[in-house]
């Protein structure tokens, strides 16, 4: 494929301009778009016009460009966290209807959680995951599971990066942290209680494939000081019921 001066392949520069969208900035002008990507602004111009016309984003009324139906088609056909999110959808439901708050499924993805999936009833309470957005792993009840049963590398990178304090019960200290991902280990499941913010507290299990190896976890988010044993039961009889629809368990 052609380089840009830079060095840059025509699939890098696609993936800069496609990046500058985000869970929460999901409408961009052109311009905002060259400057965020850190493209030429003529550059950046042909891409969006070329990602516009091939239906990839598409332009609405005030010129601004979103994602394009086309490429969310695209994306999600077949891929491996559709078949993951389907199975796991009217299991979602069932601990959705049940414990009555957000219900979520995570995968691992380039060292955060990624969402797939989240439930919520109008009434629920405050939640800051959306879906196709990311959570730090050392700060969510899901990323703790997926960290907690995770490789050894994944914990060492994340153990020597920066653990970001978003409120004073996040666990920012390693030794901590590391003594958490033992007890998640030995329970089997995940309490973060107002890691993320004060008001909430996530609950998280692990979902298994047939080898054991973790693929995924199943969480809900709970005011503060609700209690968790309810929500645990349906959580870790929902991951029993995904990992039996996927064909990992008889
Ligand atoms: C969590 O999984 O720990 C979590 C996620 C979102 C929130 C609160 C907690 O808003």
């Amino acid at each position: 494929m052609a380089n840009s001066p830079s060095g840059e392949s025509v699939t890098d520069r696609l993936v800069r301009v496609l990046e500058t969208f985000t869970p929460t900035r999901t409408a961009q002008t052109a311009a905002e778009i060259g400057r965020r990507s850190g493209l030429p602004s003529s550059t950046a111009h042909r891409i969006v016009g070329e990602l516009v016309g091939a239906g990839l984003l598409e332009r609405d009324d005030e010129r601004r460009v979103r994602i394009g139906i086309r490429l969310w088609e695209l994306a999600t056909r077949s891929s491996s966290a559709l078949r993951l999110r389907q199975a796991a959808l009217p299991y979602m439901e069932r601990v959705q209807q049940r414990v009555r708050e957000h219900t979520q499924l995570a995968i691992l993805e380039h060292d955060e959680a990624l969402f797939l999936e989240r439930l919520s009833a109008p009434a629920s309470g405050s939640n800051v995951t959306r879906i196709a957005g990311r959570l730090p792993v050392h700060a969510s009840s899901s990323g703790l599971v997926l960290l907690a049963f995770g490789d050894r590398a994944l914990q060492d990178r994340v153990m020597s990066g920066t653990l970001v304090r978003l409120t004073p019960s996040t666990l920012v200290d390693p030794a901590q942290l590391r003594r958490k991902l033992s007890e998640i280990r030995t329970v089997g499941h995940a309490i973060a209680p107002g890691y993320i913010e004060e008001v909430s507290t996530g609950v998280a299990v692990p979902v298994r494939d047939e080898t054991g190896a973790v693929i995924a976890a199943l969480s809900v988010v709970l005011p503060r000081d609700e209690e968790v044993e309810f929500a645990l039961v349906e959580l870790h009889r929902a991951a029993r019921d995904i990992e039996r629809s996927l064909g990992y368990r008889h």
